[in-house]
Order: C-alpha cells, then sequence, then structure tokens
C-alpha cells in the first residue's frame, strides 16, 4: 500500500486516484476548484462517467480515498504526487502549460519530504526535463531528493474505469530506472505488460499514440467519401479490412468523426511539435482536415436535402463528442449546430447527459425532453452522438412528428433498419442511401 496524492480531479485525475484507492493505495485528490471538492466531500460527481459515483462511494467509506484543496494536507508524508491536469490547446496548436507550471510551482513550495512526481497528464516531450528544472529552480539547494516519472493515461471517456483497470499496457518513462520500478509497483495488482522507458520516449507514446488512433478515424472517413461516389458501403468495407489481422476491427467506424479532450489537442500539440522543428507533419495535417471536413459534409448533406437551411427546423440527436460521457470538449455536435445556426436554421435537441453545459455553449439552441420530442416539427433529423437509446427508436412516431423526411445518420447507427420503406429519405455516412 502506497500513499498517493492526485493533483486534478477532472476525467483523468478523479479517474486515477479512485481507481487506485481501489486497489488498496491511501489516496489524496487535490483540486484548486473549491466547489468541486466540496461536491465531492458531499459524494456528488463533478463528471459522468459511468460506475463513478459507486467506487467514489465505497473507497471513501473504506478511508482509502479523500479530497482537499489544500498542497501541505495532500503532500503531507505522500510517496507519489500524481499530476493530472489539463493541458488545453493554445491557439497556434501548442499545449498551454499554464496549469502544469501552476501545479508543480505548488509541489516546490510545499516540498518537505522526497517523493516521485509522476507526469499523467499529456504532456509535450520533453517536460519531464523541464519538470526536474522547475522544482529545483524553485526550491534552491535544499531540494529534497525526488524523481520525475512519465506515465501518460490511455482512458478513453465513457469506459475509464475499466480501461484503468484492465490496461493494455502501463508505460513508463524516467531517467531514474528505480522510481519507474516504484511506479511501476503501484499497477501490481493490474497483472498488465509494464514497459519502462525513458521520459522523452513515454511522453512520445502517448502522443504517437492517440494520432494514430485519429488518423485510423480519418482514414476510414475519406474511405467512406470515396464509398459514396462509387456506391461502396463502408460499414462493410470496414468489416472486410477488419478481419486482416494487421488492421484489426476496431476504430474503423466511419461517421461524424471524433472531438473530445484529447484527440483534438493531442494530434494539434505533436504537429505543433513537429512543425517547430522542421519535421513537417503532413500526415498529422491531413487528418486533422479530413476530420473537420467531416463536419462540414454533414451541414451540406443537410442543405441540399432541404434546399435551403434558412428557416428550417434541424433535430438534433447527441450533443456530447462520444456515448456514456458528459464531455462537450470539441463535440461534433455543436460544431455542426453552430453551422446550421449560422445558416438561419431552427435547431432542437436532446442529449441523455450533455444538454446543460451545451445549452450554457450555444443559447441559441433550443432543448427537448426527448428524441421525439426532438422530432416535433423538424425538417430534418441528425443522428450525432450514437447513445445506445437513440439505436431502436419508434419510427413511426418519428415519422408523425417530423414535418419533413429527411434522417441523416451521422453514426450509421439506423442503416439496414430501411427507413425509406416507412418514407424517409435516409441519408448515412458512406453508405449508399437505399432510394438509388
Ligand atoms: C486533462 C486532459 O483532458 C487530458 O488530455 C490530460 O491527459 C490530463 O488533463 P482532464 O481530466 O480532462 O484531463 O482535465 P480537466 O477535466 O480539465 O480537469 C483538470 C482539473 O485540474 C480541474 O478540476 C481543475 O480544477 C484542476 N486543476 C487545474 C488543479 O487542481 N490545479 C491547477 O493548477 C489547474
Ligand atoms: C481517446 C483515446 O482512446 C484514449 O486512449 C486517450 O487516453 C484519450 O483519448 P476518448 O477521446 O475518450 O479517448 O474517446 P475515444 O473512444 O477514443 O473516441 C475518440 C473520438 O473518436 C470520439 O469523438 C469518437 O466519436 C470518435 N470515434 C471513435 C470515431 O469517430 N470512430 C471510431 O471508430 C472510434
Amino acid at each position: 500500500m502506497a500513499k498517493i496524492c492526485v493533483i486534478g480531479t477532472g476525467y483523468v485525475g478523479l479517474v486515477t486516484g479512485t481507481c487506485f484507492s481501489d486497489i488498496g493505495h491511501q489516496v489524496t485528490c487535490l483540486d484548486i476548484d473549491k466547489h468541486r471538492i466540496d461536491q465531492l466531500k458531499n459524494g456528488v460527481m463533478p463528471i459522468y462517467e459511468p460506475g463513478l459515483e459507486q467506487i467514489v462511494e465505497q473507497n471513501v467509506n473504506a478511508g482509502r480515498l479523500k479530497f482537499t484543496t489544500s498542497y501541505p494536507e495532500g503532500l503531507q508524508d505522500a510517496e507519489f504526487a500524481f499530476i493530472a491536469v489539463g493541458t488545453p490547446s493554445s491557439d497556434d496548436g501548442e499545449a498551454d502549460m499554464q496549469y502544469i507550471t501552476m501545479v508543480v510551482e505548488s509541489i516546490a513550495q510545499h516540498l518537505s519530504h522526497p517523493i516521485i512526481i509522476v507526469n499523467k497528464s499529456t504532456v509535450p516531450v520533453g517536460t519531464g526535463d523541464w519538470v526536474a528544472e522547475l522544482i529545483v529552480e524553485k526550491n534552491g539547494q535544499n531540494t529534497p531528493s525526488f524523481s520525475v516519472v512519465s506515465n501518460p493515461e490511455f482512458l478513453r471517456e465513457g469506459s475509464a474505469i475499466n480501461d484503468f483497470m484492465q490496461p493494455d499496457r502501463v508505460v513508463l518513462g524516467s531517467t531514474d530506472l528505480e522510481a519507474a520500478q516504484q511506479v511501476a509497483e503501484l499497477y501490481q495488482a493490474l497483472r498488465a505488460p509494464i514497459m519502462i522507458t525513458d521520459l522523452r520516449t513515454a511522453e512520445m507514446i502517448k502522443y504517437a499514440s492517440n494520432a494514430f488512433l485519429a488518423a485510423r478515424i480519418s482514414f476510414i472517413n475519406e474511405i467512406a467519401n470515396i464509398c459514396e461516389s462509387l456506391g461502396a458501403d463502408v460499414r462493410e468495407v470496414a468489416r472486410g479490412m477488419g478481419m486482416d489481422k494487421r488492421i484489426g476491427p476496431s476504430f474503423l467506424d466511419a461517421g461524424l468523426g471524433w472531438g473530445g479532450s484529447c484527440f483534438p489537442k493531442d494530434v494539434k500539440a505533436l504537429a505543433y511539435m513537429a512543425a517547430t522543428r522542421g519535421a513537417h507533419p503532413q500526415l498529422l495535417q491531413a487528418v486533422m482536415d479530413i476530420n473537420q471536413n467531416q463536419r462540414k459534409r454533414a451541414v451540406t448533406k443537410l442543405q441540399k436535402a432541404l434546399g435551403s437551411l434558412e428557416g428550417k427546423t434541424v433535430g438534433v440527436l447527441g450533443l456530447s463528442f462520444k456515448p456514456n460521457t458528459d464531455d462537450i470538449r470539441d463535440a461534433p455536435a455543436l460544431d455542426i449546430i453552430r453551422m446550421l445556426l449560422e445558416s438561419g436554421a431552427i435547431v432542437q435537441a436532446f442529449d441523455p447527459q450533455a444538454m446543460q453545459a451545451s445549452k450554457e455553449a450555444i443559447p441559441a439552441l433550443v432543448l427537448r425532453e426527448s428524441p421525439y420530442e426532438v422530432a416535433k416539427d423538424a425538417n430534418a433529423l441528425l443522428l450525432a452522438t450514437e447513445w445506445n437509446e437513440f439505436k431502436s427508436l419508434d419510427f413511426d412516431i418519428i415519422k408523425e412528428n417530423m414535418r419533413g423526411n429527411v434522417i441523416l445518420d451521422g453514426r450509421n447507427i439506423w442503416y439496414g433498419q430501411n427507413l425509406h420503406e416507412k418514407g424517409f429519405t435516409y441519408i448515412g455516412m458512406g453508405v449508399p442511401s437505399a432510394q438509388e
């Protein structure tokens, strides 16, 4: 059992701290947001993540997990300090390091005993060295001994607890092999493959992994667009491709493309790092361009099907960037809604978890209480996020409620339900519209 302080209680930090406590460690989760910590102390989750509320409650009750805003309290006899705060994109794509800087300076200020600092956040390659220099700079010669270990996260929102408990691998990087091995021991109970390498390589593994996953999706979306012009079915193409062990079936779902707080910022950050060192990231640029273009294609498809968007009502099902999360960061749905509103359309939407945040982000958005309410008087219906509850709707009621008959299935979840036989004009992403 180790004593761990996790700094940052967002989608990454809160899951990481809670899961560490669930496998037996003593964890203090620290955040500068007092309201968030007060909520957590009252058992109220600041984010939606399936299963999180229960696992937090269990471990708080077992006395293994607590919350604080105080660095002295959080770092008191902690053997490890995990940094899990945001590294959002700056305008030019560079990772914004202001929060990491704030945390490292606070650690330096309150460091009174030897500790291992672990970078869980996704940080630019070279950050590990920079953290060590900053600690010494802030603390001067009487700095207690410390080491820095990179331990990037591979958590998917919506399945983050499972991804922590059953990782494909734990990646660790450090100049201090012994420190890396001590961090490896924290994960012992998971019996997962552990890879120990150097700091920069560990930091790069995270960026390269996310960029590759994003590239797969942009690849299948480009294939989808080509399928549309050639009358092939991209879902079947993906199925046939995926049977090749070298390709594999996952991350080949064509649709509106990727969003969230990770892929967009990580691909941009990697491209920025490359470009500023003269390594011309042509493929990464294309991956981002194709992804952005998918959102525009959706608007164009609606424009073509409706003749014009001016004054038309478009119903949107799903607002979060993917199912099983309330996260709307860079969500394709919101981008598309902004473009629809700019074209003079009226937009009404429903999402199981992300309605409030979306309304705050786009005040002109009309919220509806159910998918059937969203269909009311709509000229067109857009499926933006493939929540399970949207997968088998009663399309007779949808048809009755709608004013028009256009369905744009942004994630191809209704393909094969023969909606054209119910009188709909069904449009997918890379799949033949049955009318042809
Ligand atoms: C973020 C990135 O999304 C992810 O890619 C990266 O790997 C880790 O950081 P996330 O959990 O989504 O992960 O961050 P976010 O939801 O923004 O939460 C960050 C938390 O850190 C917030 O609660 C914020 O209040 C807190 N924080 C920020 C601090 O406690 N101290 C600070 O100095 C700054
Ligand atoms: C991702 C990585 O998977 C995870 O390892 C990393 O730690 C954080 O970033 P996340 O962004 O939470 O996780 O979700 P993920 O399930 O990877 O989906 C990312 C985006 O790709 C979503 O917008 C999703 O809708 C989209 N996607 C995913 C597709 O469009 N097609 C697919 O086949 C898969």
